[in-house]
C-alpha cells in the first residue's frame, strides 16, 4: 500500500492508513488499547499519545518530524487550559501524515497494568466493570415522539457501539433535568455487564464529567473486615481501611457463631444484621478517607470463608456445622447492593468469588487468583493460616485444596500468655545458647528487650503477652536450645541447664518475662501451651502432607505463607516446629494478604472473574476428615519437628 504505515508501541500493532486519519481512529481499527471518554471530541484528554519524533528509523520504518499533522486549535486550547506534556499529542486530533511510530503511555491504556511487585504473583491488568462515556444526545422532537432514555441509548449505540443498555428507576428519576442542563451533552457511567446482565447506566452527569467511579475489594474475615477502595479508571487504591467484625460478640471463632445460630431462633439473622452494619460503617469511613461520594461506588467484590459467606448473605450456616458440610452454593454470585442492604450506589454490583468446598471458601479462591498456583511451573504449597488453615498445592498440571482445623492457638488463643497481635505483644524471640535466657521484641518497639532504652520505649503499657508469631518463635527456639524435647516436654532445670524451667504442677514451665515488680504480667510457657501449638502445627502439617500424598510427591519446590499472620511468621522457626514441609528457606515466602489482593484483582479485572471460576471448578478438593492418612500424619507431626519425616534440608 502507498498509504503511510502506522506502528503502535508497546503492542506492536500496525497498519496502513490514508493521510489525514486521526490516530485514535487508526488505533480503534487495529484494536489498539487507547482510552477515550469524549469519543474524539478533544475534551477528555484520555487519548494522549507520544509520537516518535525526529528523523530516524524505528521498527524498520523511517519516521520524520512531519509524520503527524501540526497542532490544531483543539489541542492548542487544551494545552493552554489544562496543560499537556511537550512530547504528548491528543490521539483524536493528531492525524497521520507519513510513516509514524506511536507510543501509547500506560495512563492512556484502558487495560493498563496496575503495579504489583512480586515476581511469582499474578499482575493486575485493569479491565474495569464500569466506564465513562461522553455522548451527544438528539433533542426531543414533536415529530419523533421518543423518550429521552431511548435517544440516550441510541447515542450510546451510535457513538460507542454499546447495545441493549438498561437503566434503573433511580436513573430515570434524575435523567431529564441532567440532559437539559448539559445541553443534550452528558457523561454516562455504564456498567458493561456480564454474561448474566446487560450493560446498565449507573450514573449520569451534565456535560463532560472529569471524574471517576469506584469499587471496593472486601476481605470479610471472621475477626476483621478489611477493604480497599479503588478508582475504576486508574486502578489506584485510594484508601484502605478495616474494622473488627461486629459478630465477634456472638463468638470469637466460627464454630461458636454457628452454634449461636443453632441455639437462637433469630441468631443467624442477628449476626447478618451485625456484619452488614459493620460493613456499612466501614464503607462510610473509607469513602470519607478517600474524599469520594459513597453513591459512586458501583462495584464491590467480596471474599470470605464459607461461614462468613453464608452469614453475610443471610443464609443460615447450619449445614456448615455438620458433616458433610454442604454449602448452599459454591458458585460465584452476582448480586446488587440492594439485595444485601449495602449503603453504596443503589444498583452497585456485588460479586462473590466462588467457594472451593465446605471448608475452603472464597478467600482461598482469592488466594488462588492472587498466587496463581495453576500457572506455576514449580510445585507450590500455599498455606493461609487462620483458625482454619486453607491449603493449596499445585502447579500447571493440577491444583489440590484442603482445609485443616488448626484452631485458634496461632492467634494466641488458648495459650496461657497468648494475645492478639497488638502493641505490647512479644512477636520475635531469640534464646541465648549458653544462658538459655530469652531476648525478644514486642509489637510497637524496634528494640530488643536487652537493648538500652527498651523499657523507656515500651512505656507504661509494657510487655503484655505473646502473639501467634511470637509463640511459634518461642517454641522453636526452646526446641533448638534443648528446653523442650522432640515429643514436646519441657525439661527440668537439671535436664536443660536453665533455672528458668520450674515445676508448675505436674510438668515444667519456662519463665519468659517477669514484670510483676512493675505491676506487669509474669509470662511463662507452660507444657500445656506447647501441647496447643503441637496440635495446631500438626493439623497444618498433616493437611499439607496429605495433599503431597495425593499429588504423589514428598517434596515441594516452594512454600507461600498467605494471610496477615503468614506475613509475620519466621520461615526458619516454622520449619523447626515442623509446621510446614522441609524446603530451602529462601523458597519460603510471604504473600501478605493474598485474599485481599485476589479480591482487588477480581474487582479491577472483570475478565479474571470467569477465569477464577474455571480454575476453582478444576481444583481437586480433598476432605481431610475422611482420610485415614491424615490421622497418621497428624500423630507423626505432633513431635517437633516430626516423628518420622527427616527434614534433611532444615538439618543441613
Ligand atoms: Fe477525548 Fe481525545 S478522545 S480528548
Amino acid at each position: 500500500s502507498s498509504d503511510p504505515l502506522v506502528i503502535f508501541t508497546p503492542s506492536g500493532k500496525r497498519g496502513h492508513f490514508p493521510v489525514g486519519t486521526p490516530i485514535l481512529t487508526a488505533a480503534r481499527q487495529l484494536g489498539v488499547d487507547l482510552d477515550s471518554v469524549c469519543g474524539g471530541r478533544g475534551i477528555c484528554s484520555k487519548c494522549q499519545i507520544t509520537p516518535g519524533y525526529g528523523e530516524f528509523s524505528k521498527h524498520g520504518v523511517t519516521v520524520r518530524d512531519d509524520a503527524l499533522s501540526d497542532w490544531n486549535a483543539v489541542e492548542q486550547r487544551y494545552k493552554d487550559k489544562r496543560g499537556l506534556k511537550d512530547d504528548r499529542r491528543l490521539g483524536c486530533q493528531a492525524t497521520v501524515q507519513g510513516n509514524v511510530v506511536i507510543d501509547v503511555p500506560p495512563e492512556s491504556q484502558v487495560h493498563k497494568q496496575v503495579v504489583r511487585k512480586r515476581a511469582e504473583a499474578r499482575d493486575i491488568v485493569l479491565h474495569p466493570s464500569t466506564r465513562l462515556f461522553y455522548v451527544e444526545v438528539a433533542e426531543p422532537d414533536m415529530h419523533d415522539p421518543s423518550g429521552d432514555l431511548e435517544r440516550l441509548c441510541d447515542a450510546l449505540r451510535e457513538q460507542w457501539q454499546l447495545d441493549n443498555v438498561h437503566a434503573d428507576l433511580h436513573i430515570l428519576q434524575t435523567m431529564q433535568p441532567i440532559l437539559r442542563k448539559g445541553g443534550w451533552k452528558v457523561t454516562v457511567a455504564v456498567h458493561l455487564g456480564d454474561d448474566q446482565n446487560p450493560p446498565r447506566i449507573m450514573q449520569i452527569w451534565p456535560g463532560y464529567h472529569d471524574g471517576s467511579v469506584y469499587g471496593l475489594a472486601v476481605d470479610l474475615g471472621s475477626t476483621t473486615i478489611a477493604a480497599h477502595l479503588c478508582d475504576l479508571q486508574t486502578g489506584a487504591v485510594l484508601a484502605s481501611s478495616g474494622v473488627m467484625n461486629p459478630q465477634i460478640r456472638f463468638g470469637e471463632d466460627l464454630m461458636s457463631r454457628v452454634s449461636y445460630s443453632m441455639m437462637n431462633p433469630k441468631g443467624a439473622e442477628e449476626m447478618t444484621r451485625a456484619v452488614r452494619d459493620g460493613m456499612n460503617g466501614l464503607f462510610t469511613q473509607i469513602a470519607a478517607e478517600a474524599g469520594i461520594d459513597k453513591a459512586l461506588i458501583v462495584d464491590a467484590v467480596f471474599v470470605c470463608n464459607p461461614v462468613m459467606h453464608h452469614l453475610f448473605l443471610g443464609i443460615d450456616p447450619f449445614e456448615l456445622g455438620q458433616a458433610p458440610f454442604a454449602l448452599t452454593t459454591s458458585n460465584a454470585l452476582r448480586l446488587r447492593s440492594g439485595d444485601l442492604g449495602l449503603d453504596i450506589h443503589p444498583s452497585a454490583r456485588v460479586y462473590f468469588l466462588p467457594c472451593i468446598a465446605g471448608h475452603v471458601g472464597a478467600d482461598a479462591a482469592a488466594v488462588a487468583l492472587s498466587e496463581a498456583p495453576d500457572k506455576s511451573d514449580d510445585l507450590v504449597l500455599i498455606v493461609d493460616v487462620g483458625t482454619n488453615a486453607e491449603i493449596l498445592l499445585g502447579n500447571r498440571e493440577k491444583v489440590l485444596a484442603c482445609s485443616s482445623p488448626t484452631g485458634p492457638a496461632f492467634e494466641g488463643a488458648q495459650i496461657s500468655a497468648g494475645q492478639r497481635a497488638a502493641p505490647g505483644a512479644i512477636e520475635r524471640v531469640e534464646i541465648d545458647p549458653v544462658s538459655k535466657a530469652p531476648r525478644f521484641k514486642v509489637i510497637g518497639s524496634d528494640l530488643w528487650s536487652d537493648e538500652p532504652g527498651f523499657d523507656a520505649e515500651i512505656g507504661a503499657s509494657g510487655v503484655t503477652g505473646i502473639c501467634g508469631s511470637g509463640i511459634i518463635e518461642m517454641v522453636a527456639e526452646m526446641r533448638i536450645h534443648g528446653i523442650v524435647d522432640a515429643p514436646g516436654l519441657i525439661g527440668s532445670p537439671e535436664q536443660t541447664g536453665s533455672d528458668r524451667c520450674f515445676l508448675d504442677g505436674r510438668t515444667y514451665s519456662y519463665l519468659v518475662f517477669d514484670g510483676t515488680a512493675q505491676g506487669g504480667p509474669r509470662i511463662t510457657i507452660t507444657n500445656r501451651d506447647i501441647r496447643e501449638i503441637q496440635m495446631a502445627k500438626a493439623a497444618l502439617y498433616s493437611g499439607a502432607r496429605l495433599l503431597m500424598d495425593k499429588f504423589g510427591v514428598d517434596r515441594v519446590d516452594r512454600v507461600v505463607l498467605a494471610g496477615a499472620f503468614g506475613a509475620h511468621i519466621s520461615p526458619k522457626h516454622a520449619m523447626v516446629l515442623g509446621m510446614i514441609p522441609d524446603a530451602p528457606l529462601d523458597k519460603v515466602t510471604s504473600a501478605g494478604n493474598a485474599a485481599g489482593t485476589g479480591a482487588r484483582i477480581a474487582l479491577l479485572n472483570t475478565a479474571a472473574r470467569a477465569e477464577i471460576e474455571a480454575t476453582v471448578r478444576a481444583i481437586h478438593k480433598v476432605e481431610t476428615a475422611i482420610e485415614p492418612r491424615f490421622q497418621e500424619h497428624f500423630v507423626n507431626a505432633s513431635a517437633i519437628p516430626n516423628a518420622v519425616e527427616p527434614f534433611p534440608i532444615l538439618r543441613s
